[in-house]
């Protein structure tokens, strides 16, 4: 089938990472190839304090630049490239999990002096659960790092994935020259320098061409043919279908902060990331080809001043085009809404839009209607999938700190769930609110907004939990056994579904002993997940 150009141009893409891998200094090349910024420095750091302490001003911070830098469009070869941020914070996990929803590919950036890290890890799982074509960054090749064969090692056993190097260092650290580009036959030479915009590229017919001999001394050319040859060996050459499936990541070298592989990484991705293809909805698949629009919001930001109640949601097209001020169908609410303002976001510049196409994102005011997760089509009963909540790690009961302030309490504790802050279990009898989070930092962000947007106080009182399981059953029967027989480990979430809350692994797997008829899921959406 013809694809509508304008669909066939975009590529809709994250860049992932440990902290301080690298994410935001390669973000901040690729917008400068693209002409969207002219100097560097100019993306700030979307991070908060690393040592979580209670900074709020930083939290506050944090979140001027994640609206500002949430979508970074620019346009390079024809192509229309859009950079969906992730907020560097492990403690807004959560947060990069969804937007991953939204994208059609990912560029992971691993350090190559610490390799593989957790947070590494976890982003890859999160990928794979969706299999989402990666490519491999490995950063800071100016550093001693370790072997380029440990690495890729490394990068195969902890990350699951096949892996296939498209260049490859000439050594590294105080001795690193270049990257050697294998499939063009061409030496990039490394000089450090983080004002240039592109390094000299030598052109070689292969590698016994005798050019490489002006640049490289001979042991080094030796030990490049060497490692090449195990390389073509071990890794063969690049299948395309098998990096679309999400089964294979093809690997570069460089050093993003000297501009160095820079150019390489963002041509490959041109060449090879797919665009907007189709998205799965509970009820079918969505063509991205499709005539009419659709939609899904995987992130909600509230509005930077609290006088405003209003938020942005950010949407993400699937289907069709999205135009200003045309109804379209809040499937959820089931009711008709049109938007007279979507958002452009980039590097604090605003702009309106007329129409957008799928892979885009644009940001809608919103005044309550939205959820994570919601999707807006031309009027038919759709549900995207994808947008899976995952069991937090630390659980706290919310307590009223100021009775003549609960509806404001009520109210913000919705929406800041909503929002996807943090999740909400309701637990009987009471209807105590139990709030999850991933990380500590966000009980400070909600006490904190809490007081600052609402008004409201509260405390938060820490509950032993550590994992929620949702749990299912074939008969309705066994559910409410063990929603009675366990009931002070129950609550729902925000869709009303019961969750097993738990200590540790070790109740979970106990109950699960207990009660064989209940199916136990490590995140809300179940089929996906653990199909
Ligand atoms: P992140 O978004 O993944 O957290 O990482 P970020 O880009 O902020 O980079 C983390 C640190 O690593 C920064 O240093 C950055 O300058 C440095 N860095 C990035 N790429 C390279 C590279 O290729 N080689 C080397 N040697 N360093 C690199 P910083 O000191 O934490 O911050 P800054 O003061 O330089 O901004």
């Amino acid at each position: 089938m013809n694809r509508h150009p304008e669909i066939e141009r975009r590529k809709t893409f994250a860049i992932i990472s440990h902290p301080d891998a690298g994410k935001t200094t390669l973000t901040e090349k690729f917008l400068l190839f693209g002409g969207a910024i002219n100097t560097a420095g100019a993306v700030k750091r979307n991070k908060a304090n690393q040592n979580t302490t209670s900074d709020f001003m930083e939290i506050e911070k944090q979140r001027g630049i994640s609206v500002a830098t949430s979508v970074m469009g620019f346009e390079y070869r024809d192509k229309r490239v859009n950079i969906l941020d992730t907020p560097g914070h492990k403690d807004f996990a959560e947060d990069t999990y969804r937007t991953l929803s939204a994208v059609d590919s990912v560029i992971l950036v691993v350090d190559s002096v610490k390799g593989v890290e957790e947070q590494t890890e976890k982003l890859m799982e999160v990928c794979r659960m969706r299999n989402t074509p990666v490519i491999i960054f490995i950063n800071k090749l100016d550093r001693e790092g370790k072997d380029p064969f440990d690495l890729l090692d490394e990068l195969e056993t902890k990350l699951t994935i096949s892996v296939c190097p498209q260049s490859w260092p000439i050594g590294q650290g105080y001795t690193f020259k270049g990257v050697y580009n294998i499939y063009d036959n061409q030496l990039s030479l490394f000089e450090a320098d983080k004002t240039r915009i592109s390094e000299p590229v030598i052109q070689a017919a292969d590698l016994h061409d005798p050019v490489l001999g002006q640049y490289l001394q001979e042991k080094q050319l030796d030990k490049l043919k060497g490692d090449l040859e195990l390389v073509e060996g071990i890794y063969g050459k690049l299948d395309k279908e098998m990096y679309l499936e999400g089964l294979l990541a093809p690997v570069f070298f460089g050093s993003a902060i000297n501009n160095f592989g820079i150019r390489e990484l963002l041509d490959t991705f041109i060449d090879i990331a797919p665009s907007p293809f189709s998205r799965d909805a509970e009820q079918r698949t969505v063509l991205a080809n499709e005539k009419d629009f659709t939609g899904f919001v995987f992130k909600i930001h509230a509005n930077l001043d609290p006088k405003h109640r209003d938020r942005i949601a950010f949407l993400r097209i699937c289907s069709g085009k999205f135009e200003r001020n045309k109804f379209y169908y809040h499937t959820r609410q089931d009711k008709k809404l049109k938007f007279s303002n979507p958002m452009d976001f980039m590097a604090n510049d605003k702009t309106l839009v007329e129409e957008a196409w799928p892979g885009d994102v644009v940001g809608l005011y919103d005044s309550g209607n939205f959820k994570i997760g919601d999707t807006l089509t031309e009027g038919e009963k759709l549900q995207f999938k994808g947008i899976p909540s995952f069991s937090p790690e630390i659980f706290k009961e919310v307590e009223n700190r100021d009775p003549m302030k609960t509806k404001q309490l009520e109210k913000g504790i919705q929406q800041l769930t909503e929002e996807g802050v943090a999740q909400l279990f309701i637990q009987q009898p009471g209807n105590r609110k139990i709030i999850g989070a991933v990380g500590a930092l966000q009980f400070e962000v909600i006490n904190f907004r809490l007081e600052n947007e609402y008004g409201a106080k509260c405390a938060f009182r820490p509950l032993s939990y550590s994992r929620s399981s949702w749990i299912t059953s074939k008969d309705k029967k066994h559910l409410q056994e063990i929603m009675q027989r366990r009931a002070s480990h129950i609550g729902f979430d925000k869709d009303g579904n019961p969750v097993f809350l738990a200590d540790n692994d070790w109740a979970i797997n106990l109950a699960k002993r207990d009660f064989p008829e209940i199916d136990f899921h490590t995140t809300s959406e179940f089929r996906k997940a653990e199909s």
